[in-house]
């Protein structure tokens, strides 16, 4: 089914009212680290511990996960709005100057405030994404973190608590 120019930039204004959190989807080819920002992440499963994320068809992370079959989602905290635009950036040198550790398999950032390696357990087709669906083998987060926010377009932060 097409649809018309119109349908698509009313749907992505309106979607962009949906509030989010801001990730970095991290894997790697060989030995180079590769990553990028994401929001379309979601809690999936508990038993097993399962979460998804939604990754363009074309991109470069894509192929990078259906290859090395284990991702992590590192979620980004306040003031990290930096990290997120570098890795929303199709470019070779993303991780230049950025902390990581990798103690499994994939690198996860030192400044983000949750992560979740997941082995990937399925790839299923949705439109022109691919909605990967990882086991979780490992989660850790930061108690009293807050997190970098997107909405409409921008980057965020939760108003601070009365
Ligand atoms: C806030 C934000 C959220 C994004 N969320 C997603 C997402 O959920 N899925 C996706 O495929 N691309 C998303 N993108 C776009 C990718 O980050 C962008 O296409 C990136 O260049 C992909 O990297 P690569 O080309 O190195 O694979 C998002 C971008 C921004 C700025």
């Amino acid at each position: 089914m097409t649809q018309t120019l119109d349908t698509t930039v009313v749907f992505r204004a309106a979607m962009s009212r949906l509030a989010t959190g801001v990730s970095v989807i991290t894997t790697r080819t060989g030995s180079s680290p590769v990553g990028m920002t994401a929001s379309a992440v979601s809690a999936l499963s508990l038993d097993p511990l399962q979460l998804l994320v939604c990754i363009g068809n074309h991109l470069f992370t894509r192929a990078a996960i259906a290859q090395h079959g284990r991702f992590a989602v590192n979620v980004l905290g306040e003031g990290s709005e930096l990290l997120a635009r570098n890795f929303a950036a199709s470019k070779p040198d993303k991780f230049t100057g950025v902390e990581t550790a990798d103690d499994h398999g994939v690198p996860v950032l030192k400044d983000a405030i949750a992560a979740f390696v997941c082995d990937v357990a399925e790839a299923l087709p949705g439109g022109d994404h691919t909605i990967f669906v990882g086991d979780v083998i490992h989660c850790e987060h930061r108690v009293d973190s807050r997190p970098l926010l997107y909405f409409a377009g921008g980057f965020g932060a939760l108003r601070a608590p009365h």
